[in-house]
């Protein structure tokens, strides 16, 4: 792509120009928008660059692995694999008020990120992925989630709380140009292609109290879930697809046995930004052959249930 050559090419040079010689910090998400903003600003000034990613505990299953591999061993960028979930399923122990599990994250979050920030000698910049979106959106919500969404994902108010100045590489770029640009810069496909995943991650998909059992149960039933949506060739015309492990036991039957396990929720929906969608008309038989599976292979599940609700009135997340 002639264009997004040159606007690459152009973003490299003012990357160069803002920054010198000094040393910038870069939080990971394992998204699209920071990691393309990672590559992108280490191709401009190399080892100049660390990345932090912060994992919490609530990511998917391999995710973490995934995420480190490429960076570090692919890509060979500094990279600080911050473990921290003891810390955070310790703080969210109890929690089942969706806006106080929020901002839980959202504190220890930045609490976390100081703290290996303060690391890093030297660093001036921080870096975001921020887009033209965010850009516009940031100003014009004022109420509801979004709010949330924009203050976590952008570790609001971090950038002048740790006396550092802003790199945004991305600010005037759209989704879709960003995975082009992507593209550009040789990131795999299946990374570029990846479903949006929340800053709060795991933990606004299991409704109530967190505890590592259910999370458990969910990393598996969810991966069971994406794989079948894979298979069947789905996953590039659904927007987000998810299971949310649902807080109640029910009674079922296997072999001669009664079980007593936890319900789950699938979610899928087609959205063009987030703000509004629909949900995926599945056919029953891959609900059907799907619902088998999970029962099947993950220990702890033994009803499965289809979420049908649009965005609005329902939200595409469970909380
Ligand atoms: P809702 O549930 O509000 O989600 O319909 C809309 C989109 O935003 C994502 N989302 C978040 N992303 N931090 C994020 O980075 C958040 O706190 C957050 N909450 C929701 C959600 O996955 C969906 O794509």
């Amino acid at each position: 792509d002639w264009t997004m050559g040159a606007y690459r090419d152009e973003a490299i040079r003012m990357i160069r120009e803002q920054v010198g010689d000094a040393k910038v910090i870069c939080g990971l998400s394992g998204g699209v928008d920071s990691s393309v903003a990672a590559v992108l600003i280490h191709e401009a000034i190399g080892d100049q660059l660390t990345c932090v990613f912060v994992d919490h505990g609530l990511l998917r299953l391999g995710e973490a692995e995934e995420v480190v591999t490429m960076f570090r061993d692919h890509y060979n960028i500094p990279l600080i694999h911050a473990d921290e979930s003891e810390l955070f399923l310790g703080e969210l122990e109890g929690v089942s008020d969706p806006e106080t599990k929020r901002k839980t994250i959202g504190r220890l979050f930045i609490d976390v990120f100081q703290k290996y920030a303060d690391q890093i000698e030297g660093a001036k910049f921080l870096a975001q992925g921020t887009l033209y979106p965010d850009v516009i959106e940031s100003v014009s919500f004022s109420g509801g989630p979004s709010v949330t969404i924009k203050s976590h994902h952008n570790v609001g108010g971090l950038p002048e709380k740790m006396g550092l100045k802003l790199v945004e590489p991305l600010r005037e770029l759209f989704k879709d140009e960003v995975r082009a640009l992507g593209r550009e810069l040789g990131l795999p496909q299946s990374f570029i292609g990846r479903h949006p995943f929340p800053g709060p991650g795991l933990a606004i998909r299991c409704p109530g109290e967190i505890t590592r059992d259910k999370l458990d149960i969910l990393r598996k039933a969810d991966a069971v879930y994406i794989d079948q949506i894979r298979k069947h060739g789905l996953y590039d015309d659904i927007w987000q697809a998810f299971v949310a492990i649902l807080p109640v036991r029910t009674v079922g039957v296997m072999g001669d046995g009664r079980t007593y396990d936890y319900a789950c929720a699938l979610r899928a929906v087609t959205s063009v930004d987030g703000m509004t969608a629909d949900y995926y008309p599945f056919t029953h038989e891959f609900l059907g052959e799907t619902a088998t599976r999970i029962i099947n292979e993950v220990n702890g599940i033994n009803r499965v249930t289809y979420d049908i609700t649009s965005k609005p009135p329902g939200t595409i997340e469970w909380e």
